[in-house]
């Protein structure tokens, strides 16, 4: 039999959040009934209008390769020069351009766990080997321990997910600073596709002066474009032309290019967004401590609950409409993972767990 390489014969597909299409078509719910608090996207959609924006995009011609409308907009926001940033098909094709790129067979990268799944893949898509420093009981990033394995190993890249997925931990700039200080031979990941609703950020975007720093975001996060998925990284201009080079031509999609655009546009909208996130999180974790629930500090717009056997619970609450992320992937079998909604379907999933058999068993 023909069989693929080594690495990629090995290859398991990270798990994520968001509706399994098979498996609501076995249990015959339909999508469009699900209330998913499992994905940690702007839960009130894009800005208004967008649909109307597409319309106008032209599907019949091949997109701008260099996405310049949208990156020239996007550096304006930034303040950073056009050659500081490339587009991608959501930050997920970046983190593979930047594996591509900058790492070798048998290299060595370092992935503080847990965290985003994708990471560990695109470095063993080219080969790479990982070494995975678990996090403090706290659920805190083991920075002495990081900082070490980096003096010793001298890894060839570092991912740091900031705040991260799924703890919703935040590192200081003092933190990241320090990471830096001691990876001057390695390549820095820092995926900031979370900050746009994360609490008390800072800025990031000087420390890519020094040149060993590649920042990611996510606009498919920011403004709910899931469904089209757009990313960008910003870097110094010799780190963004490699990630040029070895991008796929026509990677993001004009629909996609005319979506950002909107977004961008649409003034203010981030920030009702964020203070509507962060009513709403106020109340759900209030609601959940009430009933008996623990839910995890979190500075990210999501945040990680104990609930006892987290694949049951979210099985009991997928069969009521619901669906919250299962964290046994992270090696977190015994926590869920919410992001939440409006207060009002914030109200359902508090309901839809009190009813539920699981609750009665936690309480
Ligand atoms: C930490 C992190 N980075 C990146 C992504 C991917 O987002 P995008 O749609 O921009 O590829 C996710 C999605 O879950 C994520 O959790």
């Amino acid at each position: 039999m023909l069989r693929p390489k080594p690495n990629i014969d090995k290859l398991i597909s990270a798990t994520h959040g968001g509706i399994n299409y098979l498996e609501l078509e076995k249990l015959g719910i339909s999508p469009a009934d699900i209330l998913d608090f499992s994905v940690s996207v702007n839960p009130f959609g894009p800005p208004p209008g967008i649909k109307e924006a597409l319309n106008q995009a032209s599907i019949d011609r091949y997109p701008d390769s260099e996405a310049t409308e949208l990156e020239q907009l996007l550096a304006g926001r930034l303040n950073i020069a056009l050659d500081n940033l490339v587009i991608g098909s959501g930050s997920t094709e970046l983190i593979r351009l930047v594996a591509t790129a900058y790492f070798d067979t048998d290299d060595l990268v370092i992935i503080p766990q847990p965290t985003y799944g994708e990471y560990e893949i695109a470095c063993h898509l080219v080969g790479a080997r990982v070494l995975k420093p678990p996090m403090l009981e706290n659920f805190h990033l083991n920075l002495a321990e990081t900082m070490s394995l980096i003096r010793r190993h001298q890894p060839r890249g570092i991912f740091l997910c900031n705040p991260n997925n799924p703890t919703g931990q935040y590192l200081s700039q003092e933190e990241v600073k320090k990471i830096l200080s001691v990876a001057k031979d390695s390549l820095v990941v820092l995926d900031e596709a979370y900050i746009a609703f994360a609490e008390n950020t800072w800025a990031s975007v000087d420390l890519i002066e020094r040149g060993n720093l590649v920042i990611l975001r996510s606009m498919t996060k920011d403004y709910a474009l899931a469904g089209l998925r757009l990313g960008y990284a910003v870097a110094t201009e010799s780190i963004i032309s490699v990630l040029k080079r070895v991008r796929p031509p026509w990677n993001v999609s004009s629909v996609a290019q005319a979506a950002g655009v909107f977004a961008l546009k649409a003034d203010g909208y981030l920030d009702t967004c964020g203070m509507k996130i962060k009513e709403a999180k106020e109340f759900l974790v209030k609601e959940l401590s009430r009933l008996g629930f623990s839910p995890l500090p979190s500075q990210a717009n999501f945040f990680l609950v104990k609930v006892g056997d987290a694949a049951k619970f979210r099985q009991a609450l997928l069969n009521k409409g619901i669906l919250v992320r299962d964290c046994s992937s992270f090696g977190l079998p015994d926590y869920i993972r919410l992001a939440p909604h409006s207060i009002a379907d914030c109200q359902k999933l508090i309901a839809a767990i009190k009813e539920s058999e699981v609750y009665r068993n936690v309480s």
